[in-house]
């Protein structure tokens, strides 16, 4: 039986090799918030795939995908200062390029190699499958990519619902206030995937996470979701408007109609 033991010393001797550097507290503590996210969402994703019955090599495939998902957050805030894809470069694909160069990769047969790089080059699509990237996936490959996408997603909102209650803003370089973009909320309401481009204000972000509700892959994801309040509690945090309101109200009778 496989075990992640090796891969786990694999992350930790890598993301090490960044902090060890990391003179910089501001450089060190963004480094150590994505090494706290990735192990947040290893759990999640081992605990979905046990509550959606996964074979163990699945399962140990899966949450080797979910360790590696944002190993190329590392680099690209040590190279940018940055952790926003448009302003530096895309870090699913610089984690695929680490992966290989690191031989993290060949230390998996062929066939799960295949599944983790999709997963990791995938996780962070605004939609998925998206058939104008490519084929659709499926299979094990598929199954991994969905597992990674939900568990980051839940891990994200509870990350954000804490700062959120504690008055912070969750994204810099979002104009802060009480604005709310229409064309955010009307995109949400029309089930569209909201594009960061379109975003304006940091209210504008907190109308996506609800949309993202409407891309879960899981209902386990969806009773977690459900569970903690993740959408109330976003709502909440918002002024009162009556788009923003109607986005609520939209994506969680989707959510209560799957549960
Ligand atoms: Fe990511």
């Amino acid at each position: 039986m496989c075990t992640t033991d090796g891969f786990r010393r694999r992350f930790f001797r890598y993301v090490e090799g960044f902090l060890d550097r990391g003179v910089d507290p501001a450089l060190r503590s963004n480094l150590e918030l994505k090494r706290d996210h990735t192990l947040r969402v290893c759990e999640i994703a081992k605990e979905l795939g046990l509550r959606l019955g996964l074979l163990p090599h699945d399962l140990f495939v899966a949450e080797i995908a979910a360790l590696f998902h944002d190993i190329g957050r590392f680099d690209q805030y040590r190279r940018y200062r940055t952790f926003s894809d448009p302003d530096s470069e895309d870090h699913a694909k610089l984690g695929v390029a680490i992966l290989k160069a690191e031989g993290v990769a060949d230390m998996l047969e062929k066939e799960d190699r295949a599944v983790l790089l999709a997963a990791v080059r995938d996780h962070n699509l605004p939609r998925y499958p998206d058939a104008s990237v490519r084929k659709t996936p499926a299979g094990r490959e598929a199954l991994v990519t969905r597992i990674v996408r939900d568990a980051d997603k839940i891990d994200i909102y509870e990350i954000t619902c804490n700062m959120y209650e504690d008055g912070l803003s969750a994204i810099t370089g979002l104009a802060s206030g009480n604005g709310i973009s229409e064309r955010v909320c009307r995109e949400v309401l029309a089930k569209k995937t909201v594009m960061w481009r379109t975003l304006v204000t940091g209210n504008d972000f907190k109308i996506m996470q609800l949309g993202w509700a409407l891309d879960i892959n899981f209902v386990p994801s969806l009773q977690r979701i459900y569970e903690k309040g993740y959408l109330r509690r976003i709502k909440e945090t918002l002024p009162v408007h009556r788009l923003a309101e109607e986005v609520y109200e939209m994506v969680s009778a989707a959510v209560r109609s799957r549960l």
